[in-house]
């Protein structure tokens, strides 16, 4: 380990903060390489005060963890690969999720910057799906390997949610582009670097392979109901000049909407995934 970069858990089964560290694209191959360990280990790392951070900053050093790629349907706020999530760019992201599953080869990573903060509220929680997978009772371990789900951009962010309000509604119309997208996941996925089964699950799952509307919706509640038991999460309160990564292959999220119309400025990159492997390969 590095004389400089420690790393302490902030929840039991998911999150880690790393102190001693300046993020950028100038980092050694060794750092880059601890950040990668702790990152697949507790699923979600914190950083505090990045504020030399900026859009430039922020793309050289997630091309350290992988290829960037741009969201399939939000346009970037920078022309590059940022995605906006501020009070200007659609609703907020209040629904437990993991990012773009709508896509075959979904993001492996999520890097999230924040650059203005609200006076209360506002958190992210993140959730281990690995965790969740492992405690689930055997029966329903054999169930959910063998099933597959679709998932689509119909529920992306505040699109369709029926309570949205009609700001929102008419923001969304301005940025996000009409494409739908729709593709099949196993539930469970090998995760490429570390072996583990993970859920894929998520907002936009809209439902299982095989099954009926009613027992399809029965059977994603239990077993996200297993997701986003606390003892499986970890919430963030953020102040300026945070950085949070976390492996998009074994975690959901959610950003709490809770802050009223304060402003909330988060810039986000991803990097580039794999088509996720089920348990029969
Ligand atoms: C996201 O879903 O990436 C954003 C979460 C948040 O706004 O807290």
């Amino acid at each position: 380990p590095s004389a400089t970069l420690a790393v302490d858990k902030v929840g039991g089964r998911i999150g880690a903060v790393i102190s001693g560290v300046r993020l950028g694209g100038d980092l050694d191959e060794a750092t880059v390489a601890e950040i990668r360990a702790a990152l697949l280990e507790h699923k979600v790392v914190f950083f505090r005060d990045q504020h030399h951070l900026d859009a430039e900053g922020h793309e050289a050093f997630g091309r350290l963890l992988g290829e960037l790629v741009a969201h399939p349907t939000v346009p970037s706020v920078d022309g590059r690969y940022a995605l906006g999530i501020d009070n200007d760019h659609g609703g907020r992201a209040n629904q437990w999720h993991t990012d773009v599953t709508f896509v075959p080869a979904y993001p492996a990573f999520s890097i999230l910057r924040a650059e203005v903060v609200p006076p209360y509220g506002g958190n992210t929680l993140w959730a281990n799906t690995a965790a969740a997978y492992a405690e689930l009772p055997q029966p329903l371990r054999v169930l959910a390997d063998s099933v597959r789900g679709v998932h689509t951009n119909d529920y992306d962010y505040a699109a369709t949610r029926p309570e949205a309000p009609s700001r929102e509604l008419e923001q969304h119309r301005k940025v996000f582009t009409a494409v739908k997208f729709q593709t099949e996941h196993p539930v469970v996925r090998v995760h490429p670097e570390t072996g583990e089964r993970t859920l894929v699950l998520g907002s936009f799952l809209q439902k299982l392979t095989g099954f009926t509307g009613h027992d399809s919706r029965a059977l994603i509640g239990v077993l996200q109901s297993h997701v986003e038991r606390p003892e499986n999460t970890v919430r963030w309160q953020w102040r300026a000049g945070d950085v949070a990564i976390w492996d998009n292959r074994a975690t959901q999220h959610y950003g709490v909407d809770d802050s009223d119309a304060h402003e909330r400025t988060l810039r986000r990159i991803t990097v580039d995934g794999d088509v996720p492997v089920g348990v029969d390969g």
